[in-house]
């Protein structure tokens, strides 16, 4: 039996984890001689670029080596959404300018990094094209496929969703669309949206049989602002960023040292942790879920029962605002989220849940928690009783309202 909960919590309880991470210790403890000592231009022609450049390099090996790749293959970027920008524009008009591959094909319930820069190459002549998925957010390898074109620049789907943690099986697609822009004698890059997968999934680009892969490095214990762009040798692809040509040309301005070398040690630890990280989790969430349940049997779970991130509870409760679940549970001490955090500046029912083929009216009552291995048991078990009550008093309102 866990401990009765206290009524109050004696601390703040961060259930926020897909929006972003603490910086790990060990990520900052090699940062910090970077921003002071060892903070030359890894571009300059003296000893301190030259220590700099040898740091920059160093990041880039070990991402390289996690990733499977080659470190060239390997760009530092500010983040999940240049890195994904880049990627679907780069790719986009260096193929356009190719041979006129004009067809983007994605899926409904990407993020908004990808949806959007697809979006706006519409405004340059881009067919987009947008895959539904089932109910439980899933995409199968023959659909995809079954949509590639004669015309298809780019292919993109997500790895695992950051809303509801659907894992996309990404080796079975890469490998349909590889056969299918073979029978079309083409060569069609598929990039993935990794941002939410670095704690829990493998991530050897050729193991996925993926071109182009974003990571972002604030997700797994990096800081923020750091991202990576992995981007096959023999992808076409025009830089988005153009200035001194740092990066291989692919992406110009003074590098983040201290950034990439912090992402560089987050990412080689949380893929060295994938496996207690999952562990952990996955029993956390279970603990948290039997505890809604006992309170809330009607709870609905979103996303892939299974498929899905071990850290990622995404549930629906009706007759309840997610954005005001959210905010009673705020000061509870509770941090979540109604949805995705990057969507909720302006909010609005997730694009994810509704083509998944959840109503309306529950897909404005949704609460993502997302987990991570320090969160204590007695954290959670306090968590599990508050639910219930705050749904009940805010389903109250409702009817009162
Ligand atoms: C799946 C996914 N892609 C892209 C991003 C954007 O990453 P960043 O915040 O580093 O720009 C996020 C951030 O939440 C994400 O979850």
């Amino acid at each position: 039996m866990p401990e009765s909960p206290s009524p109050h919590a004696p601390e703040r309880i961060y259930l926020d984890s897909a929006a972003s991470t603490a910086v790990r210790r060990e990520a900052l403890e090699a940062m910090l001689p970077l921003f002071t000592a060892d903070f030359a231009n890894p571009s300059a022609h003296h000893e301190g670029g030259r220590q700099a450049s040898e740091a920059l390099e160093g990041a880039r090996a070990s991402v390289a080596g996690v990733l499977g790749a080659l470190p060239e293959e390997v760009v530092f970027t500010s983040g999940g959404t240049e890195s994904i920008n880049a990627a679907i524009k780069g790719v986009a008009h260096a193929q356009a300018d190719a041979g006129g591959a004009r067809h983007i094909l994605t899926t409904e319930i990407e993020h908004h990094a990808v949806l959007h820069s697809a979006a706006y190459l519409e405004r340059f002549g881009f067919e987009i094209e947008l895959l539904p998925v089932d109910e439980f957010g899933l995409v199968t390898s023959e659909e995809v496929a079954a949509a590639v074109r004669a015309d298809t620049a780019l292919v993109s789907v997500g790895y695992a969703n950051n809303e509801v943690g659907t894992v996309q099986p990404l080796a079975e697609i890469a490998e349909a669309v590889r056969a299918r822009a073979r029978a079309l004698g083409r060569r069609i890059p598929l990039h993935t949206d990794a941002v939410q997968a670095a704690t829990s999934l493998a991530l050897d680009v050729d193991a996925l049989g993926v071109d182009l892969l974003s990571l972002s490095g604030h997700k797994f214990g990096g800081p923020k602002g750091t991202g990576v762009l992995y981007l096959r040798r023999d992808v076409p692809f025009l830089e988005q960023l153009s200035g001194g040509g740092q990066e291989r040309q692919r992406r110009s301005g003074t590098e983040n040292v201290p950034g990439a070398v912090g992402l560089a040690t987050a990412l080689r630890l949380a893929q060295e942790e994938r496996e207690a990280f999952t562990r952990t989790t996955l029993a956390l969430r279970e603990r948290l879920l039997d505890g809604i349940r006992r309170g809330c049997p009607e709870a609905r779970l979103n996303g892939h029962p299974e498929r899905r991130l071990p850290h990622n509870l995404h549930l629906c409760f009706d007759g309840v605002e997610g954005e005001a679940l959210v905010e009673a549970l705020d000061a509870l001490g509770i941090e979540c989220s109604a949805g995705a955090a990057c969507t909720s500046a302006t909010w609005e029912p997730s694009h994810v849940l509704l083509a998944m083929g959840v109503p309306l009216d529950l897909a404005i009552g949704s609460l993502r928690m997302t987990l991570w291995p320090t969160i204590t048991t007695q954290h959670l078990d306090f968590v599990a009783v508050q639910i219930a009550p705050t749904v009940e008093r805010l389903r109250g309102q409702a009817i009162s309202g």
